[in-house]
């Protein structure tokens, strides 16, 4: 039943949403009591361009950034066998399908922007959501941006740095750092710039994909299999169930980014057909290629030698290309820095939409008055993501991140068998076997608890708290919508600092990661 919005600003009905646009839904449209973002009335539809190969390009584009380069030597830690640690990295590639399949469902019947924001609301109430705004902003999202980042500093650290030796960790930091504020520069600076050096660097992580896997190939065919055989590659593996907890981390960092056409939905062409089309081509398409990239360093290495790498793919290059080694670290800085800066774009965005909702303070919600960027969400994000830089290391910085996006993965999956069970009736254009929800949902659980199991640190109990530390901004700033008396002179202080300006013209770019 279609009902009646009570938003802030006055009262209007709302239109029946198009499902996703799949089908009009008419009066089966899941709307609820409160104005909150798309198809509320202001008249902003986005346009239907997001055809089948964009949608793959987005979803490939955003899973393949730093993690193959950096990651294998987590994976391999964790499970003791080069066999086991392939099959880590196939498991988490139909992980990442599954749970794209259940957000296909999700997406189909929520339309509204924010993904799994949108999709926790209708299922757990504003609450849930509201903590996973909090925790994707200060957690999830810098995170990423961090992590990120210190792969781009160690490989350009790597490519001065010859062989195999310990690489200075101050100096890929002070990178890192330096990789993050250019970023933000770039991003505060024009949308155009922001998307032009996306669609640049892009094309240096193929690159870099492209050669691993046939210099790999090549040396197959020369017979370079020593630490591929079946019969020998399982041995050693690690017999702990819940160290494969950390490794599914590390692997898992490479293929996160698999939930992102749901950003766009709403602009995809036919999304009843191109989203799981997409979801079915792409993350399958990145599963072969990361597989063939992992097999291509055992080629040119032993596992030894792998865990002893500090930038993996510039050792392979450095054993395989001869003269053209340099081009590695260069193709691999550009990948990171491209998804750092698709990131960045991304992290911006969602803080200043969860500004626009009353979730977080008014500043972070406005928009440059001359270049129409989210000024103060870009800048409030990257301090937070070079704070992350100062204690922390790749892997103990996506063990962090896995940990809270996998709380919020499980409860995102939870959410589709909780709305299939309360609201039977939803007219649902994708819907997958119960089985595969409940897989992922299975799956999640123990990805939360199995690292904490293994090595129960601390760490995890201050995350815990941490996301619970939500509630004491929620309770009297959000439920209560207490203002306090001095934030007016602090969000107007800003305002004529940044030159920017509150916005409900300016609609945000579409993620671009
Ligand atoms: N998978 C990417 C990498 O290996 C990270 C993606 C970060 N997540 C995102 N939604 N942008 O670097």
């Amino acid at each position: 039943e279609v009902r009646e919005r009570e938003g802030k600003k006055g009262e209007y009905t709302v239109e029946p949403v198009e499902n996703g646009g799949a089908e009009p839904l008419g009066k089966k449209v899941p709307l609820d009591g409160d104005g909150v973002s798309v198809g509320d009335g202001k008249g902003v539809k986005l346009k239907r361009q997001v055809g089948l190969i964009s949608g793959i390009a987005l979803i490939v584009g955003t899973m393949i950034g730093s993690g193959i380069f950096v990651s294998p030597k987590g994976v391999l830690t964790q499970t003791d066998s080069v066999g086991m640690s392939l099959v880590v990295w196939l498991l988490c590639g139909v992980l990442a399908t599954m749970g794209a399949l259940c957000y296909a469902e999700l997406g189909t019947i929520i339309t509204k922007s924010g993904a799994e924001y949108a999709y926790l609301k209708y299922a757990f109430g504003d609450v849930i959501a509201f903590l996973f705004a909090w925790v994707s902003i200060a957690v999830i999202k810098t995170s990423s941006v961090a992590i990120i980042a210190i792969s781009f500093g160690t490989y350009v650290v790597s490519a001065f740095f010859e062989g195999e030796c310990s690489q200075p960790d101050v100096l890929i930091k002070v990178l890192a750092a330096v990789a993050i504020i250019l970023i933000v520069f770039i991003n505060c600076a024009s949308v155009k710039w922001a998307t032009a050096v996306q669609n640049f660097f892009t094309a240096a992580k193929l690159l870099a994909l492209v050669i691993i896997i046939i210099v790999g190939f090549v040396k197959l065919i020369q017979g370079d299999v020593r630490y591929l055989t079946p019969s020998t590659s399982f041995q050693g593996s690690s017999t702990n169930v819940f160290a494969y907890g950390i490794a599914f981390y590390q692997g898992l960092w490479a293929y996160d980014g698999w939930n992102q056409l749901n950003y766009i939905t709403e602009e995809l062409v036919k999304p009843h057909r191109n989203l799981p089309l997409a979801i079915i081509i792409g993350i399958p398409l990145v599963t072969v290629l990361y597989l063939l990239v992992n097999i291509a360093y055992f080629t040119a290495m032993s596992p030894d030698e792998l865990l002893q790498s500090g930038a993996v793919a510039v050792t392979f290059a450095n054993r395989t290309l001869g003269v053209m080694a340099w081009l590695m670290p260069v193709a691999v800085a550009f990948s990171t820095f491209g998804a750092a800066n698709g990131t960045c774009f991304t992290a911006g965005r969602l803080t200043f939409v969860a500004a626009r909702e009353g979730h977080m303070v008014e500043i972070l919600s406005m928009v440059h008055v001359k270049r129409y960027t989210p000024f103060p969400a870009l800048v409030f994000q990257s301090f937070i993501a070079i704070l992350m830089l100062l204690p922390g290391d790749f892997e103990s910085l996506v063990n962090y991140f896995s940990f809270a996006a996998w709380l919020f993965y499980g409860g995102t999956v939870a959410a589709l068998l909780v709305l299939r069970y309360k609201h039977p009736e939803w007219h649902r254009p994708i819907k997958v076997p119960i089985l595969i929800p409940i897989i992922v949902l299975i799956a999640s659980v123990y990805l939360v608890i199995a690292p904490i199991i293994d090595e129960p640190a601390l760490e995890y109990l201050f995350a815990f708290l941490f996301i619970l530390a939500g509630l004491i901004f929620y309770v009297p700033f959000v439920h209560y919508k207490y203002v306090p008396p001095f934030m007016k002179h602090i969000t107007v202080f800003f305002q004529l600092l940044l030159e920017v300006a509150p916005t409900s013209y300016f609609e945000p770019e579409e993620d671009e990661d």
